[in-house]
């Protein structure tokens, strides 16, 4: 297995970033982000590929057993997201739900795995205890049909899934304003966006359900003004789009 740097850190109350650096992925290294909500019924959000999956458990491990987590959940189906799927399933309770949006779970989701899946439409409100997620469709933000997000309601912490991923090691939280540009620089490295009218739109539904903070997947979670950071990410896509027009 090649370097990795993993880090542990508790973004908001009861919701831990597992937080690992890939220095060998592209120029300037790359972190995928894991994100444990720990309640009466536990809830992980990214499952994560399967080659990171050893070293996850580990740190999972640290904040709970793994054999009490309740719900597997992703934001839409790619590798990085759920990749490690079956192997999760073989180490959590025996009645754990696999959690998705609706699209993935009638396109997709049900052909992952023979395992009971919970499909959420549109704000639906998944009670996990003292903890409660909604669910949240972006499609195609940043990508995929089948893309959702979940908003943590105690805590107001939107799991953003791929909205502000950057590239480069970066501290696991920040509160400098800096990350639009720091997402913009990745997008043009990666072009992993689908720069539509509706980014717009959505980016700006999430930036009116003003959460605290973002748990970001790519990069670092943000606890500074997460309105604004919409808002201004929002505006650079439009922009973007706008210059695409013919
Ligand atoms: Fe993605
Ligand atoms: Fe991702």
């Amino acid at each position: 297995m090649p370097t990795m740097n993993t880090n542990l850190d508790e973004i908001a109350d009861g919701i831990f970033q597992i937080s690992t650096f890939l220095p060998y992925v592209g120029e300037r290294g790359f972190t995928i982000n894991q994100f444990l909500i720990r309640s009466d019924e536990t809830l992980l959000f990214h499952l994560g590929p399967r080659r990171l999956f050893e070293n996850m458990t580990e740190f999972v491990g640290r904040v709970t057993k793994i054999s009490r987590i309740r719900f597997l959940a992703f934001s839409h189906v790619e590798a990085d997201e759920c990749g490690a799927l079956p192997l999760w399933l073989k180490e959590v309770r025996r009645d754990a739900e696999v959690v998705m949006g609706d699209v993935a779970a009638t396109w997709t989701g049900t052909d992952l795995t023979d395992h009971p899946v919970t499909a959420l439409r549109n704000g639906y409100l998944l009670e996990l205890g003292d903890k409660r997620v909604r669910w949240k469709a972006t499609p195609h933000v940043l990508h995929g049909w089948d893309a959702g997000m979940l908003l943590e309601e105690t805590t107001n912490t939107l799991l953003c899934a791929d909205v502000f991923t950057q590239l480069g090691e970066r501290p696991p939280v920040t509160d400098s304003a800096d990350i639009v540009e720091w997402a913009l620089a990745a997008e043009d490295v990666m072009q992993s966006t689908a720069i539509t009218p509706a980014l717009h739109t959505t980016l700006l539904e999430l930036a009116e359900m003003r959460p605290d903070t973002l748990a970001v997947m790519h990069g670092a979670s943000y606890n500074g003004d997460c309105r604004d950071a919409l808002h201004a990410l929002a505006e650079a896509y439009l922009h973007r789009l706008e210059n695409q027009m013919p």
